[in-house]
């Protein structure tokens, strides 16, 4: 199964900074926006906060022993904004400084390769206070962190990612409201959409300036829109908007310049008004590596009664027509299973972006609740039939011709599922939020193996 990935194909564990460090208030950390929102009552599943959350501040030495034993080649992490600059401006915590010293440098002594991303969603509060992503400010100040970031870790950390998800960032945190800092503002969640374009075209210029060895990517969320009935045309549109709306705009941005035309017109003035003369030429940027964040396939259906048509504006926010015929059965999200869809999109991404020469898979992984059984063991079997189907398909889009190079499973361990709070539990590892033990799954046995399988056939490869 794994022996058409390359010999250089790396794999890795992801996490998030404010999903498992804890340690909310050490050192000198300032407060995020998921600090704020997590506080606020009714915002996320039982009030839960990442107040604890997997105490990985404090026990990240024991972590990256767990990986090593794994056998994991690398670890995507967060760099915590507010614990380098807790009020984000320019004002240093050197103690932030040194606990991403630590942890990069715990990682290299185990022969572990670190990516770091500059913004997995904690943004300090301060500069939401000043309208966050909304306010074109954000861009400079995003720039002046990943670049003091890159002049301290860029000397060990050969791999960057600027944004996580910036769809989810503009349209969750702005639109929808249901993730930090909880807006609902059109206006702001378009701003949004083109301030992080923004950011990531001008940091990478900066990142790169500062240390031209590292290699800088972006990841963003991304699915394939499979529509129940293609012979309707107001379907095929929408699913046209939804596909720009969540896969094109950022790549697009960054490989042409330019936001896909389609909607672009459909925000119209909305949008113009916040692209500035120049902006474009500053959005287009040398990417190295276009991280691909994927869980499942969507499918946009026949309206409901509630569906506003376009014409009435329906299409904000983006009504959520799953109501099609997603495939059963689901993860413990509600979230459908489609391992093909992922051999789809990379095929595509390689077909329709053909100058993106890397891909990393920068997760990928499915919830659901397994815990130790009576003899200690977590049998997550539905995990490990995810993973290695969509392994597999990973395998096939490279026979494809897609250039994927990393593979990374979301979540290394158990963590703050976000809005969810901990009910949702994505790791391979998992974790018991009381005593913090850890204990590895099936799904992480599994993996380990797949690691392991494919190093040990190509040292065989080599030697033959
Ligand atoms: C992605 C996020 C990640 C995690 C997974 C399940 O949207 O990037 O932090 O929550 O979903």
């Amino acid at each position: 199964m794994i022996n058409n990935f390359p010999a250089d194909f790396t794999w890795g564990v992801a996490t998030s900074s404010y999903q498992i460090e804890g340690a909310t208030n050490k050192d000198g950390r300032g407060v995020s926006i998921w600090d704020t929102f997590a506080a606020t009552p009714g915002k996320v599943v039982n009030g839960e906060t990442g107040d604890m959350a997997c105490d990985h501040y404090h026990l990240f030495k024991e972590d990256i022993a767990l990986m090593r034993k794994l056998g994991v080649q690398s670890y995507r992490f967060s760099i915590a904004w507010p614990r380098l600059f807790p009020q984000g401006d320019k004002v240093r915590e050197q103690r932030g400084f040194d606990f991403y010293n630590r942890l990069i440098d715990e990682l290299i002594a185990n022969g572990i390769e670190p990516m770091a991303t500059l913004y997995h969603w904690d943004l300090p509060q301060t500069l939401q206070d000043r309208g966050g992503w909304a306010n074109r400010e954000i861009v400079n100040e995003f720039v002046d962190y990943a670049a003091s970031a890159v002049e301290a870790f860029g000397d060990r950390v050969p791999n960057w990612i600027t944004l996580n998800e910036p769809w989810c960032v503009s349209w969750l945190g702005y639109m929808l409201g249901v993730h930090a800092p909880g807006v609902q503002n059109l206006d702001h969640a378009i701003a949004a959409s083109h301030h992080t374009a923004l950011a990531h075209g001008l940091a990478a210029r900066a990142m790169r300036k500062i240390n031209p060895n590292i290699k800088i990517g972006i990841a963003p969320n991304m699915t394939n829109y499979r529509v129940d009935d293609p012979s309707n045309p107001e379907l095929m549109e929408l699913s046209g908007l939804m596909d720009s709306h969540i896969n094109r705009w950022w790549v697009d941005a960054f490989t042409h310049g330019e936001y896909p035309k389609n909607l672009a017109d459909f925000y119209g003035e909305k949008l113009q008004k916040y692209v500035l003369p120049g902006d474009m030429d500053s959005i287009k940027v040398q990417t190295d590596f276009l991280g691909i964040n994927y869980y499942s396939d969507s499918f946009i259906g026949t309206p409901r009664p509630e569906d506003k048509p376009m014409s009435e504006g329906g299409l904000f926010p983006f009504p959520q027509r799953s109501n099609g015929t997603p495939p059963e059965p689901y993860t413990d999200m509600g979230w459908p299973i489609t391992p093909n869809g992922l051999r789809d999109l990379l095929v595509r991404v390689s077909k329709d972006w053909p100058s993106i020469s890397e891909i990393a898979i920068t997760e990928n992984g499915a919830a659901y609740p397994e815990g130790p059984d009576e003899n200690g063991d977590v049998q997550d079997t539905r995990r490990v039939a995810y993973i290695e189907a969509h392994i597999e398909a990973v395998g096939q889009a490279i026979a494809d011709g897609a250039p994927v190079k990393r593979y990374y499973a979301w979540s290394f361990m158990d963590n703050y599922e976000w809005a969810e709070g901990y009910a949702k539990r994505f790791g391979i590892v998992h974790v018991d939020f009381d005593t913090m033990k850890r204990t590895p799954k099936e799904s992480a046995k599994v993996f380990s193996s797949i690691i392991h399988s494919h190093s040990s056939f190509w040292e065989t490869v080599s030697q033959s």
